[in-house]
């Protein structure tokens, strides 16, 4: 496979979906056999499914963490810190998995536009920040309340509200020359429309994933394979 070269001019920014998870053993969303097929993402990722039932919100997320606390980085997280520990600032990593397999890895100029499996924060948004919660949840009663007296519900982004970080994301994606996709099916916006961003002001994008996503016309350069297989050894670092 042909290196993907990266000048001392360039910066990279790096957009990670489940994919790049699925070599750890936690299932993506849209596949045959993946999260959103034993799931309805009404009944469990909407302020709609909050609001009816906390109880199964919770249910879904303690699940979550119990599969994320046992999953382990795999060497496609641990080819992107190798990446960062190179480059430095010229890095940067936004990733939509709720997972903590990259900063396990070793990644820290990252951050997560739809929230952390491993906090919670108030229901009410009364502006206390989020809060480290690894607790698996088996009943509603367990869930603890703010001071404020709101519930603490999951730190996730649902369907309906608006990703986190963006305006550092917006940022970090105009001023890169090579953007990153990897394990993504560009099936969710705001998050699909980066490469599109990256692309008007001149950067390259590879995509790197088994499949082509749906946004794959828009990549300059698309590597077909698992990411725990082609992300260590891609790039050729000038
Ligand atoms: P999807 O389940 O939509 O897509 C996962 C992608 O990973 C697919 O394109 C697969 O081809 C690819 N893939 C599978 N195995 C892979 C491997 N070993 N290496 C690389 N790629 C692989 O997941 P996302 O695109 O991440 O949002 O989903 C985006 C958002 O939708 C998620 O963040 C989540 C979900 O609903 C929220 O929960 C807010």
């Amino acid at each position: 496979m042909a290196k993907i070269s990266i000048a001392s001019q360039d910066r990279v920014f790096v957009l990670t979906g489940a994919g790049i998870s699925a070599e750890s053993g936690l299932p993506t969303f849209r596949a045959s056999d993946g999260l959103w097929a034993g799931y309805r993402i009404e009944d469990v990722c909407t302020p709609e499914a909050w609001r009816r039932s906390p109880a199964g919100v919770w249910a879904f997320y303690s699940a979550r963490r119990e599969a994320g606390q046992k999953a382990k980085p795999n060497p496609a997280h641990f080819a992107l810190a190798e990446l960062e520990a190179k480059l430095g600032d010229r890095f940067f990593l936004c990733t939509q998995n709720v997972d903590d397999l990259h900063e396990r890895a070793g990644s820290a100029r990252l951050v997560h536009m739809h929230g952390e499996l491993a906090k919670s924060r108030c229901e009410r948004e009364c502006g206390r920040p989020p809060v480290e919660d690894h607790a698996i949840y088996r009943s509603l009663d367990e869930v603890g309340r703010c001071a404020c007296g709101g519930r603490m519900r999951p730190h996730i982004v649902f369907f309906g509200e608006v990703p986190l970080e963006m305006e550092r994301i917006q940022d970090e994606i105009h001023q890169s020359t090579l953007m990153l996709v990897v394990g993504t099916s560009g099936s969710v916006y705001p998050a699909a429309s980066f490469v599109h961003w990256a692309r008007q002001r001149g950067a390259r994008a590879v995509y790197v994933g088994p499949e082509e996503p749906l946004n794959a016309s828009a990549f300059t350069h698309v590597v077909e394979g698992k990411a725990g297989e082609a992300l260590p050894g891609l790039f050729e670092v000038e």
